[in-house]
């Protein structure tokens, strides 16, 4: 079993502090998500997987953290000042502003049962273009449209890889293939945010950028491809809410010669299959685009320098084949946001008790869940038993995430932990006192098991491994 839908996992996310609507004392502000105790944990553990997978487990990738705000010049060439657009028509009737290529998926200002431009009172204007970056400026500016101060947050983190692509070759003293990770924030002011942390303003980017021989691109990118199949089912998604989507030419950006996204199936309660599904991930082969026109060298048909700007050449030398040429890039790109909705969703269970009472269970991975134990007292006026729970924990915490609760009785205590995905309660008893042994009870299955206090650490690292 999934969640039956996104709502699920915003009204579980509110209710046991995974995620909360930014600025919400004053209303909120559209399409902006702030992460809470539990969603900060959840959202660390998936960096701290990808991460660890690629950077540590790999012998072939560097880490790097770029600046959120780049010289102009950086957007420029990579072509986001150019083409970085999404097409707007506005509806002179309802008064919404609409993605043209999205008038599909949302529904009229006035008439909600049909899509903008499906009713005959409709009236949109001619589309124009409107460009995704968020502007700001640099310095004190003496107004805020100065074009020498203007400056942008960045939509991606890949171009802060590419313009240290040398500075990690030489002081890394790495040989092709290797790759550059990095995880970092990311801006881009989307006209149709929406679908809770699927699509907003601001988010988080993981990325590798990959760097290969040009007649090794092909066979790289399907690799990474079948790796992030793997790495996406570790974290706790099943295969059967996943699937491939080959973009067509016409969908793929300026700099991309093949482009396979990873889809997960986010809209189960839609009816037409089709529409269940929508990206979590995108894989491209970028081509040698990036590395040559952020390189001062090359030239265009009439000889004339594509960058003369830039003051590096990015090429790559082969010592091997005394060739010099520009690496291809292949980029596996991956939102830390939608893969935590995505996450979720999948570990989304319910469970009917002896009492006929519905319960959640978030059955996420060991791995992945934000608390890995919680120690909980039988009797919080016992003093005795008390001490030994709270003192429990602290010994546990040093190697594992654990928490004390005794906010409540047993049973309560228990739903809690089921429903934020704790794979382990712990509880102390009256028993503790005299045999020092504690119950150990599993999530999943919700049997109980007695283990002396002694073992405790090493038992519950054994089955969260
Ligand atoms: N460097 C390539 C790149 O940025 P993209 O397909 O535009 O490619 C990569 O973005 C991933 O970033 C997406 O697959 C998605 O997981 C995440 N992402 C993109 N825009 C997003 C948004 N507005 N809100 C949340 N996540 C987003």
């Amino acid at each position: 079993m999934s969640a039956p839908n996104i709502e699920t996992i915003v009204s579980l996310s509110k209710r046991r502090g995974f995620v909360y609507p930014a600025s919400e004392v004053y209303g909120g502000l559209g399409s902006s998500w702030d992460y809470g105790p539990l969603g900060v944990e959840l959202a660390n553990n998936i960096k701290k997987s990808w991460w660890s997978w690629l950077v540590y487990e790999r012998d072939d990738i560097e880490g790097v953290d770029s600046s959120i705000i780049q010289n102009r010049l950086v957007w420029k060439y990579s072509g986001h000042e150019q083409t970085f657009h999404d097409p707007l028509v506005d509806c002179r009737t309802c008064k919404e502003r609409f993605r043209l290529d999205k008038l599909q998926d949302v529904q009229c200002g006035n008439h909600p049962e049909v899509h903008p431009g499906d009713d005959k009172e409709c009236s949109l204007t001619e589309a124009r273009e409107f460009n995704l970056m968020f502007r700001t400026t640099m310095g004190a500016v003496s107004s805020d449209d100065d074009p020498s101060a203007l400056a942008y947050l960045r939509p991606e983190t890949a171009q802060g890889i590419f313009t240290n692509f040398a500075n990690v070759l030489n002081t890394s003293r790495r040989k092709l293939p290797f790759g550059i990770a990095q995880i970092g924030k990311a801006f881009r002011n989307e006209v149709t945010p929406g679908n809770f942390i699927f699509r907003t303003r601001e988010f988080e980017q993981m990325e590798v950028e990959y760097f290969v021989r040009p007649d090794e691109a092909a066979a790289a990118h399907q690799e990474w491809i079948d790796g992030f199949d793997a790495w996406i089912n570790s974290i706790g998604i099943s295969s059967s809410n996943l699937k491939h989507y080959e973009q067509t030419k016409e969908e793929l950006a300026h700099y991309s010669e093949r482009t396979v996204d990873i889809l997960y199936r986010f809209f189960p309660e839609r009816e037409d299959e089709d529409k269940q599904w929508d990206e979590l991930m995108g894989i491209a082969n970028r081509t040698d685009f990036d590395l040559r026109v952020h390189s001062k060298k090359p030239e265009d048909t009439e000889g004339k320098r594509i960058n003369p700007d830039s003051t590096e050449d990015l090429s790559y030398f082969d010592p091997q084949t005394n060739e010099r040429f520009y690496p291809y890039i292949i980029e596996p790109s991956i939102g830390v946001n939608r893969t935590l909705l995505a996450v979720m969703m999948d570990a989304y269970t319910e469970k009917t008790n002896e009492k006929g009472e519905t319960r959640v269970i978030l059955k996420l991975t060991p791995e992945m869940a934000p608390i890995k134990v919680a120690v909980l007292p039988l009797a919080k006026n016992n003093a005795e038993i008390v001490e030994m729970a709270k003192k429990l924990k602290h010994d546990l915490q040093p190697s594992m995430r654990a928490v004390y609760d005794d906010t409540g009785g047993i049973g309560k205590l228990y739903a809690r932990q089921d429903e934020v995905g704790t794979p382990f309660c712990v509880t102390v008893d009256h028993d503790s006192l005299n045999d020092n042994a504690v119950t150990v009870r599993d999530r999943d299955t919700w049997e109980q098991d007695r283990v002396s206090m002694e073992s405790l650490k090493e038992h519950l690292q054994k089955r969260l491994a």
